[in-house]
């Protein structure tokens, strides 16, 4: 730790924090720790409008299927909406739109409460009910996050796929959820380009591929061309034309399941990740409060898509529960340039700034080679916090990112978290921790953060090991939906002592027990802040039956995006070369993008008469990462069925 820099909380965030320096921190893990449950009973209380308060805590009686808060009702768009409404925040700004190119548009309270509860008028005329499961395919706009609160308010779950899955992808999802109805937009126009939705929406739908469908509403976002379904296909301003503006929120039980989403796993298939209604909207109210310390005048911006778990957590609930006013970007952080995020800071007088490394990385380059679209350019005064999730972040990122984003007064934290946790887990509270560039420090207080080895006992600091979470806390995931074996494999393997797995490697530092995430320990890779599961990159190609015989994904280091994707191909012709080679690989590539989604194109592709396997057939994966990276081969290939192969592996294309 001698060289690294340390940056301890100022006076004045330490005394005008929500929580104030270390004594408030230790203090509030004190009281978690001497009583887990009443500690979460009393934010539970303190945070959120219950129509019927619970009674019982924590429900552990069916491990690892835990209950929280399970005798109360709520309703997440009532805590949302209604009650900054009634508590005279009607004409506050929700908020603030920015679209593509550069337009304004801004929401009070009160006409987002309206527009959600025409919206959930809508929904149940066509007949969704409580429990029924909704996807919302739609751009980042205001539309999309008044579905998600509409369907919140009727106790519809919601299922969020991102605008950049393919139909394939979106296929997938809305059979494994049993969806009735997709929400979406005729296209979305992000950079100064149309892309379309509706056209992905129908190619998903085509030939009776998804049977529990029934509607298609339609928010016109460009009025570009679409086709049409009648019957099945309704305009969104048709069906909410003449409808009233009230509508009365379902009071449903806290385990009452408010979303699925899909993520990566390590097998082929993206699991659809339960969360709950109570239990998750606390987590979410309470990290905005504490990690972000949130307050009345702030304009909080967090830059993630609705599509991925932190544009749920910290766009469409948590700044929204707790009254605050944000904003929603529509566009790319690249378009007209790449100063269109400093610039939004300025024009916005944004306070709390929140975005993904992979977006700082690319941010500096293109600073480095351009003057004009450097942030120094721009007044970031505003700025009081700065966040940044989802991978790793580098110290000569996070110092960039500190000095001339934040001006070297803004506090940095690194909030470590996954889709399955609902919020953050290990991370710096801007009043109380000092913090060390690269690492998330402490874990917010009652998450019970640890570190242990492969049968579940604790390693001491200093030694790296396994990241699992000890005790359940309020917004776990509550399963993998119509999967609840695969959630207990994933999470609570036998070996582990019934604690939960995260999927990541951490070590502690010796001195302080701050936490350093080492990447994943499973078949997922992190692709600038995406999670993308190798097996199913590899199950897209070899779905290529006419080209491809085999295929194996690994990650390699890679200075913008984190991760970069390496796979290794055995062709059913014979092993390409040259122009051939290349042109095949850009065929693989589109077909992946087909299968999934552009996210998930390879970088590198390289061909091989076979893939290095051991004499009992097993690939050997550490051997193709050692390649990927461009390193020579030190391992014993003596079991390597094939070394000449390794020669032709070493062509990228
Ligand atoms: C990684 C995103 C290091 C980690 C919220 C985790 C991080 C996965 C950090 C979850 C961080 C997320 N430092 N690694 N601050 N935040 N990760 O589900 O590997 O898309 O398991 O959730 O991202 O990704 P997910």
């Amino acid at each position: 730790m001698s060289e690294t820099h340390l940056y301890p909380p100022s006076a004045e965030w330490q005394a005008t924090a929500h929580v104030k320096g270390m004594a408030g921190y230790q203090a509030l893990v004190d009281e978690a720790e001497a009583d887990h449950e009443a500690f979460w009973a009393r934010l539970a209380r303190e945070l959120l409008s219950w129509k019927t308060p619970f009674t019982k805590v924590l429900n552990d009686s069916d491990a690892p299927f835990f209950k929280w808060f399970e005798d109360g009702r709520l309703n997440v768009s009532y805590n949302c909406l209604d009650r900054n409404v009634e508590a005279g925040l009607g004409d506050k700004t929700a908020i603030i739109f920015e679209a593509d190119d550069g337009a304004v548009t801004k929401v009070s309270y009160s006409e987002l409460l309206a527009r959600v509860g025409t919206l959930a008028n809508a929904l149940k005329a066509k007949g969704v009910k409580k429990g029924d499961r909704v996807v919302i395919y739609m751009p980042m706009s205001i539309e999309g996050v008044a579905a998600m609160q509409a369907c919140a308010r009727i106790g519809a779950t919601h299922s969020v796929v991102f605008g950049g899955f393919s139909a394939q992808s979106l296929r997938d999802r809305v059979n494994d959820a049993g969806a009735v109805m997709i929400l979406t937009a005729d296209e979305q126009q992000r950079g100064g380009k149309s892309l379309p939705l509706k056209a992905i929406v129908d190619e998903a739908l085509a030939d009776g591929a998804c049977p529990s469908l029934k509607d298609v509403i339609v928010y016109k976002r460009t009025g570009g061309k679409v086709g049409w379904t009648e019957g099945r296909d309704a305009w969104l301003h048709d069906v909410t034309a003449n409808l009233s503006a009230t509508c009365e929120p379902e009071w449903v039980e806290a385990e009452h399941p408010l979303f699925l989403l899909y993520t990566s796993g390590s097998t082929g298939k993206p699991k659809g990740v339960q969360h709950s209604t109570g239990g998750y909207l606390l987590h979410a109210a309470l990290t905005t409060k504490w990690t972000f310390d949130l307050k009345p005048d702030d304009v909080f911006w967090c830059t993630a898509d609705i599509g991925w778990v932190t544009g749920h957590t910290y766009i469409a609930y948590g700044p929204l529960a707790l009254g605050g006013t944000e904003i929603v970007f529509e566009s790319v952080p690249t378009y007209p340039d790449a100063g269109r995020f400093w610039q939004m800071i300025e024009k916005h007088k944004v306070t709390i700034f929140y975005t993904a490394p992979t977006a700082i990385r690319s941010l500096i380059k293109a600073a480095e080679g351009n003057e004009s679209v450097h942030p120094k350019r721009y007044d970031l005064t505003s700025l009081r916090l700065l966040g940044s999730v989802g991978e790793p972040i580098n110290p000569a990122a996070w110092e960039w990112y500190h000095q001339h984003v934040g001006g070297g007064r803004c506090p940095i934290v690194d909030t470590f978290w996954q889709t399955e946790t609902g919020g953050h887990m290990i991370t710096p509270l801007p009043g109380a921790t000092t913090l060390v560039p690269g690492s998330c420090t402490l874990p917010f207080p009652g998450i019970t953060a640890a570190i242990v080895d492969e049968t579940g006992n604790d390693v001491p600091n200093g030694q790296g090991g396994i990241l699992v979470v000890k005790k359940p806390w309020p917004s776990m995931i509550r399963t993998i939906w119509g999967d609840p074996e695969r959630f207990k494999k994933s999470y609570y393997p036998a070996e582990l002592k019934g604690y939960y797995l995260a999927g990541d490697g951490a070590i502690r530092d010796a001195q302080t027990g701050y936490f350093t995430i080492t990447g994943r320990i499973d078949d997922v890779l992190n692709v600038s802040g995406h999670r993308m599961g190798t097996m199913e990159i590899e199950s897209a190609l070899v779905s290529c039956t006419e080209l491809v015989a085999e295929a194996a994904v690994v990650g390699r280091p890679d200075d913008t995006t984190g991760e970069a994707i390496c796979a290794f191909v055995v062709l059913k012709r014979p092993r390409p070369t040259g122009d051939e080679a290349k042109a095949i690989a850009k065929t693989l590539r589109d077909w992946v993008a087909k299968e999934i989604g552009p996210i998930a194109k390879p970088k590198d592709i390289r061909f091989g008469d076979n893939l290095p396997k051991t004499r009992s057939g097993k690939i050997m994966r550490r051997l193709l990462r050692s390649v990927a990276k461009g390193e020579s081969v030190t391992q014993d290939t003596s079991t390597l069925e094939n070394p000449a192969i390794l020669e032709q592996l070493g062509q990228a294309y």
